[in-house]
């Protein structure tokens, strides 16, 4: 399967992996590839998009994903604006489509949205001109995260198509599972997945990927070995008996790490729950690029600023 990078994106937002087709994901990682040269500079900016302004929109917690689209923006010369609901007027009731509408009133170019909600930027891309990207939606999708873990397993690799990749953890409230199987599957990886029974979705083969209910199943023979967090604060009730039995079954151990290829590669999208799905003598090993997946998130989100703002060619002189 050789992919043809397209010349340029087709829609106005980025809300999730489904309306990228192989050529558009294509594009978006070796522009990122072009991105990460601007980090090796002694003045790490370009003035790509001088005078354009961006809103960061978040709803709920982030370290990597918040940091990195401000990084990026900043990186690219963009102004960044950032909204921390707390402090909104979203505490004296304001509903998401008023505060997003209110915010538009300011004229970004942006909108970059982290909501509980799925489906909350899809919404708001019908109503707004602004640009607007998924920051992660609910356990629905977090495109920018799929887009910057296959720039690793890439850059790693030199290819996606034929990678062996196993995702283990926390599916049924995942929604970076849900982006990386559209994703990886899309471009020719072959995506094992594994959870206990009661954290898998129902339909989730229906995304592309073969389902297991052994980790060992999933990981035998693998290029990479994708941990999730198990998302202690979304079980409704607990879905397994305890956190130490889901170290005891489904946990990344350096003993059931050998059980894939000898050089694959540890990736988690943080934040990790050590001693829970991932032990630290392989989140620190010398197999994890769990440090690089973020550094390649900064790289990511500049390309998909960048494209979507309709930048085409050379991104990155001064
Ligand atoms: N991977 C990820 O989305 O991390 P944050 O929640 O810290 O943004």
């Amino acid at each position: 399967m050789s992919v043809k990078p397209a010349s340029r994106l087709r829609g106005k937002d980025l809300v999730g992996i489904d309306p990228l087709d192989p050529g558009e994901i294509q594009l978006i990682l070796d522009t990122a590839e072009q991105m990460r040269s601007i980090a090796q500079r002694p003045i790490k900016k370009v003035p790509a998009l001088r005078g354009k302004t961006v809103v960061n929109l978040f709803f709920e917690a982030s370290t990597r994903t918040r940091f990195s689209f401000e990084v990026a923006e900043k990186r690219l010369s963009a102004d960044s604006l950032n909204f921390a609901a707390s402090t909104s007027a979203v505490t004296k009731g304001e509903t998401l489509i008023d505060t997003a509408l209110n915010l538009e009133a300011m004229q970004p170019d942006f909108i970059v949205i982290r909501h509980q909600c799925p489906g909350a930027p899809h919404q708001l891309a019908k109503i707004l001109k602004s640009a607007v990207v998924n920051a992660g939606d609910g356990a629905h999708e977090h495109p920018t995260q799929a887009l910057l873990d296959a720039l690793t397993i890439r850059s790693k690799r030199g290819t996606l198509e034929g990678q062996v990749v196993a995702i283990v953890g926390d599916l049924q409230h995942s929604r970076v599972v849900r982006s990386n199987v559209m994703l990886l599957s899309r471009m020719g990886a072959k995506v094992r997945v594994a959870a206990p029974p009661s954290l898998i979705p129902f339909g989730m083969e229906k995304l592309g990927c073969e389902v297991h209910r052994r980790l060992e199943d999933a990981i035998a023979g693998a290029d990479v070995v994708m941990m999730l967090r198990i998302q202690l604060e979304r079980q409704g009730r607990m879905n397994f008996p305890t956190p130490r039995e889901f170290y005891d079954f489904y946990a990344l151990t350096p003993e059931r790490l050998k059980l894939a290829k000898k050089d694959a590669l540890v990736m988690h999208p943080g934040p990790m729950n050590r001693g829970v799905e991932i032990d630290s003598r392989v989140a620190d090993g010398p197999q994890s690029v769990i440090l690089e997946q973020v550094t390649n998130g900064v790289a990511v989100r500049m390309a998909v600023l960048y494209l979507l703002a309709g930048g085409q060619g050379e991104p990155t002189a001064d």
